[in-house]
């Protein structure tokens, strides 16, 4: 295109659009200041109230926002919306699921609508400080201390999780379960075929590596950013062990240790032994190269357990699974909430929906499915797969730990530091750097402050 051409079009371009910013823009009619104008602003202004008014005792409706779209997890969610449904036939459910795993998508457009003051009635949020850190910090949810009350559930919840979701006294958000972090996934008939026990140590665990190495299978299989802080906040409990892990969040573990750099190389050395298309993978993608008998190890929370089920694949012998390596006794857990917006267009819908996820048939119906357990103390085992029944224990005994890429442990914005150092050591593989942008990040935004 000769520059002649390009300049004429470019001319029309900006007089198109300047016609149409005159036309959209015309000078309003300067509004007479008389006494007809202030009663009809005031007329507005409560015609505005009244709507807003009856918004708020609004029942007809709810709408649900969560990153449940398919996998396994979809399914869990329309187990416990049909309990919902059979407790208020007369409240229209909306699911307003935005797709993506552990939120990644669904959190970024629910960042949007509530800085443009539309907020969904009730939203997924993890214990912890994502929801202290977050929402209650920014006073986007209420309290439930009423609900609590009326509902008796501070009776049923564990201990460990109350303080996750409260700010001072007050109770914020209703948990539906209990997801464990550090489990690794393994087809039983690769390791058997290659002579290879289930690794318990991060020893064993390079040492099996290396044999897969040799065959056709991808020893570790690995999906997309998010999974690979997964990956990285489990090697970094395995190598470090519970204690100092969980100093790294309250600062008594110094994150520039020659320890830190261990585990870190440890990180490394895990990494050597994944698929290289891993960052076009989503954690489902990765989870099924395991079952499908393309890859021997997967490290994923146990909603993959979910979706083995949805795929039709039998415990043990499709898939088989143990604590991340170096992890054995830890239980590093998170847990699905759901909250109550401050300024809930639907705030009887979403209190109704909120005592469904609360109760014991609404959880009942849920966790199976999901692949987690009733954040429930009172939930009955036998409903629950081998997979689960065994987790339930472990919850019950381990030593528990909390998850970074599941809003556990730090706040939004270290964990967000600490994804785009990760990033940058995924590109660039400098440990050093990585470690020194790790420290900065628990200076910024951390208790190194
Ligand atoms: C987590 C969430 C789980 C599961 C997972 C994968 O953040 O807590 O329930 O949805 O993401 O999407």
């Amino acid at each position: 295109m000769s520059k002649k051409i390009l300049y004429s079009l470019l001319a029309m371009l900006i007089l198109t659009a300047f016609v149409l910013t005159a036309c959209g823009s015309a000078p309003a009619e300067p509004a007479a200041e008389d006494t007809t104008s202030e009663e009809a602003e005031v007329e507005e202004v409560e015609e505005v109230e009244e709507v807003e008014e009856a918004e708020e005792a609004d029942a007809s409706e709810v709408e649900v926002f969560s990153w449940w779209t398919g996998g396994g997890e979809a399914a869990g969610l329309e187990a416990m919306i049909e309990v919902f449904n059979a407790e208020y036939p007369d409240i229209e459910f909306i699911n307003a699921a935005v797709a993506g795993g552990a939120g990644t998508n669904a959190r970024a457009v629910l960042a949007t609508r509530l800085q443009a003051g539309d907020p969904p009635d009730s939203w997924q949020g993890h214990a912890g400080q994502e929801l202290i850190g977050t929402y209650v910090a920014g006073n986007q949810i209420q309290s439930l201390n009423e609900m609590y009350d009326a509902e008796g559930w501070i009776d049923v919840m564990p201990e460990t999780l109350i303080p996750l979701i409260s700010y001072e006294g007050d109770i914020y958000s209703v948990p539906v379960n209990i997801h464990r972090a550090n489990v690794i996934w393994y087809n039983p008939a690769i390791l058997e075929e290659n002579g290879l026990e289930v690794p318990t140590t991060m020893d064993e665990w390079f040492a099996a590596m290396d044999t897969l190495q040799a065959t056709e299978v991808i020893p570790l299989a690995l999906g997309e950013q998010w999974t690979q802080l997964h990956l990285f906040e489990t090697v970094l409990l395995g190598s470090l062990g519970s204690d100092a892990y969980d100093g790294l969040w309250d600062g008594s573990t110094d994150w520039s240790s020659p320890e830190v750099a261990a585990a870190i190389d440890d990180f490394a050395k895990v990494l050597t032994y994944t698929n290289s298309d891993s960052a076009s993978l989503s954690w489902q993608d990765a989870s099924q190269l395991v079952v499908n008998g393309d890859a021997a190890f997967n490290v994923m929370g146990d909603w993959a357990e979910g979706y083995f089920r949805e795929l039709g694949m039998v415990p043990n012998e499709d898939y088989g699974w143990a604590p991340v390596p170096g992890s054995v006794g830890v239980f590093q857990f998170l847990s699905d909430s759901f909250t109550l917006a401050a300024d809930a267009p639907h705030a009887e819908g979403a209190e109704a929906w909120l005592k469904t996820a609360g109760s014991k048939d609404g959880q009942e119906a849920f966790n199976p499915v999901k692949g987690s357990i009733c954040a429930r103390t009172d939930c009955d085992p036998e409903l629950f797969g081998v997979y689960l029944q065994s987790a339930m224990e472990d919850w019950g005994s381990n030593t528990v730990s909390g998850s970074l890429t599941h809003g556990v442990v730090a706040n939004d914005s270290w964990k967000s530091e600490i994804d785009t150092a990760l990033g940058l050591f995924l590109i660039d593989q400098d440990a050093e750097a990585f470690q020194t942008a790790l420290l900065d990040a628990c200076v910024s935004s951390g208790p190194c402050q």
